[in-house]
């Protein structure tokens, strides 16, 4: 469990289907993302179950995934979303992060911001990662900012990289290093 101010990432269950089957149903949820079509019950709950098997034994492989959840000055936690590292390489000790606040109430509200910074400690301070990266649409201004809150910085822009919304769009590469990292935290 990775306790934080406002919130929590903890391993995930089998039973937090039941809020993702809801969440990867809503094309507003998607907008952002990649292709998601209707998608069933039991597709759900298998997606779900992959995660959940990536924090199953005590080692961490090439990914590890998290829920999301807020709510500790009530004591009553509530599950809005996920987060997690792929392609971990033990080598080059770096891994791509993304996040999916799929319950629309906890957005704009610090959540995603707060769990990206938690994670990015975790990655930095524990799993001893030296880069982090990601991808977004620049005109996701609510992903871009909440990266840049937690110090991830464009390296690069993609051109036409995705279709989304009928049309190619670019994508942008953010990127943090430890190093900026730690220089953040002493300022
Ligand atoms: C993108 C996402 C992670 C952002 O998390 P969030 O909890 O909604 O964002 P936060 O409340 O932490 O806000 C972070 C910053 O972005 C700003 N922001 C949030 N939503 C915004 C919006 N729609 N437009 C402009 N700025 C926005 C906030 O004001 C804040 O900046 P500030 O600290 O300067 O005030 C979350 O909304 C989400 O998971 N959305 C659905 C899935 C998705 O899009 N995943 C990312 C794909 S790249």
């Amino acid at each position: 469990m990775i306790n934080l101010e406002n919130i929590r990432l903890r391993a995930i269950e089998s039973s937090d289907s039941r809020f993702y089957y809801n969440w990867v149903n809503n094309a507003e949820t998607n907008q952002w993302r990649g292709l998601y079509p209707p998608t069933s019950e039991a597709a759900a709950q298998k997606w779900v179950d992959d995660q959940a098997a990536t924090t199953m034994t005590a080692e961490i492989s090439d990914r590890f995934s998290l829920a999301v959840e807020i709510g500790p000055d009530t004591g009553c936690f509530e599950h809005v979303g996920f987060i997690g590292l792929r392609g971990i390489c033990s080598r080059s000790r770096r891994a791509e992060l993304w996040i999916y606040l799929g319950d629309k109430w906890a957005w704009n509200k610090g959540v995603g911001k707060e769990a990206v910074r938690g994670l990015c400690q975790f990655a930095f301070e524990e799993m001893n990662l030296h880069r982090l990266w990601l991808e977004c649409d620049p005109e996701h201004q609510g992903g871009v900012r909440c990266y840049q809150k937690a110090g991830f910085v464009e390296e690069g822009r993609l051109r036409q990289a995705y279709f989304r919304r009928g049309q190619f769009r670019d994508t942008i590469m953010m990127g943090l290093l430890k190093p900026d990292w730690e220089a953040r935290k002493t300022r």
